[in-house]
């Protein structure tokens, strides 16, 4: 138990931000509060860290916030945290402020930069997954995915209701970085006529077999993932010559699936996390991500986290089952 010695604990957010996040800060503060420990913010990921943006985070502040998407506590992706020296730096700035442990919220990259950091540090570090992308090991949902999954169905349907309108076929680009969870997630909830993502090449074989049996009679909307090795762009061009007269509209959603206030699994997800990152830094684990695993929040250290190229048979069935 290191009760006794957890004093002082530093939150902060990094990578890209994701729904749910300030959610969870505000179930560490709560959890912090109950044990007595002190919590404080630290601004702009590690940047923040290595320049001293060290903030008092008040629980009363952030039962306003839960609601919200983003990070109240911003965030960054840090070139200098990659180099020995800025690291060298942030644990300077930990060690002024007295923080005896730290949270991070987000993706393997965060991850990995603590590992670094546990090279020249003792300071306990515990993870949460937060990344709308879903594509970690050791987590079935990452915080963020739920509500990005529920902002891309919302928007696939209207674009559905113009489509069917005109007859015309849609291809709608998701995010997901190399991750297709979220187009599998959102064209299978807004029942699109094909899904591509990078994880399956025989998709795309699947869609043209399907595009040329298309006589422009009803609505066709395919869904793309960001990361998919054709891309929106080229699939609409080899829609296009296979039939030259379809009338054919590309939309991307960019960022707007990034905020967005929270849907009530990511902030239960949110809280719940936070809560067990405390839990888990008292009873003395250090340099784990705390995952939502098989229904519950499990430890995987974070040289077992790695991005999560492959799809379930489950789903891989359901996917096929739709394309073709
Ligand atoms: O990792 C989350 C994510 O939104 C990905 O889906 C996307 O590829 C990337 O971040 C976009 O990054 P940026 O906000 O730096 O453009």
């Amino acid at each position: 138990m290191m009760k006794d010695k957890l004093k002082h604990v530093g939150v902060f957010t990094s990578g890209g931000d994701s729904p749910g996040m300030n959610a969870a800060i505000y179930g560490i503060a709560k959890a912090a509060n109950s044990n007595g420990i002190k919590l404080s913010g630290i601004q702009k990921g590690f940047d923040g860290m290595i320049n001293g943006n060290i903030v008092s985070l008040v629980i009363s502040e952030l039962e306003k916030k839960v609601h919200l998407g983003g990070t109240i506590l911003k965030t960054a992706r840090s070139e200098r945290f990659r180099i020995l020296e800025g690291r060298k730096a942030a644990l300077k700035t930990l060690e002024e402020h007295d923080i005896d442990a730290l949270i991070a919220i987000g993706g393997d990259g965060t991850f990995q930069g603590l590992l670094a950091f546990a090279e020249i540090s003792d300071i306990p570090c515990l993870g949460i997954p937060g990344t709308i992308d879903n594509d970690l090991s050791g987590a079935d949902y990452t915080l963020g995915f739920d509500t990005a999954v529920n902002t891309a169905i919302e928007n696939i349907d209207k674009i559905k209701d113009t489509a069917e309108s005109h007859n015309r076929i849609f291809i709608v680009e998701v995010m997901g970085r190399d991750s297709g969870y979220i187009a599998i997630h959102s064209g299978i909830g807004a029942a699109v006529d094909a899904i591509l993502i990078p994880e399956s090449q025989a998709d795309f074989s699947a869609l043209i077999q399907k595009i040329s049996q298309y006589e422009g009679e009803d609505a066709f909307t395919v869904v793309v993932s960001e990361g998919d090795e054709i891309g929106s762009g080229q699939v609409a061009s080899e829609i296009k010559s296979i039939n030259p007269s379809v009338d054919l509209r590309i939309t991307i959603l960019g960022h707007l699936q990034r905020g967005g206030s929270p849907s009530a699994f990511d902030r239960m997800l949110g809280i719940r996390s936070g809560v067990a990152a405390i839990d888990e830094l008292l009873k003395g684990e250090k340099n784990k991500m705390v995952g939502y695993f098989n229904n519950q929040l499990l430890l995987t250290p974070f040289d077992q986290v790695v991005k999560q190229h492959v799809i379930n048979q489950e789903l891989e069935k359901l996917l096929n089952m739709i394309n073709n």
